[in-house]
């Protein structure tokens, strides 16, 4: 990711290409998997914006029916976050590049504190997110 696109915080990961693949109500959303080919892969990921959603939600897949969410917003200074292509981690969109584990805990960079971690239930062919 270049320096000019960290000084804008423009982050690379994409709603996803089907907008019609997520709906939340009743603080869950439910994620259609059979819409969403970018969680199909082990390092896939999407981030979820508006339909009334009160925080901005980053999913991630890790393969093996395995996925995460978590509030897409870094404990610096708010951007939005990436999962890293070569491993589990997931960076800041910024300049500083805070850096979490696969869970949001630290890393590396000038946050004080972890992501915060939705929960994720894995049904037959969609996922739900609880939004706290
Ligand atoms: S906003 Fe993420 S490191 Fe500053």
């Amino acid at each position: 990711m270049g320096f000019f696109t960290r000084i804008l915080g423009i982050c690379k990961t994409k709603p996803p290409l089907h907008a019609d693949c997520w709906s939340f109500k009743e603080g869950k959303v439910r994620i259609d998997l059979s819409k969403t080919p970018e969680l199909a892969v082990s390092g896939g990921a999407i981030r979820l914006e508006g339909k009334a959603l009160p925080v901005r939600v980053l999913v991630l897949a890790s393969g093996n029916d395995c996925f995460r969410a978590f509030k897409n917003k870094c404990t610096h200074m708010g951007r939005r976050l990436d999962p890293l292509p070569d491993g589990p981690a997931i960076r800041c969109c910024s300049v500083s590049k805070s850096t979490f584990d696969e869970n949001g805990q630290y890393i590396s960079g000038p946050v004080q504190k972890p992501l915060t971690p939705f929960e994720v239930t894995v049904k037959p062919d969609h996922l739900e997110i609880t939004i706290q």
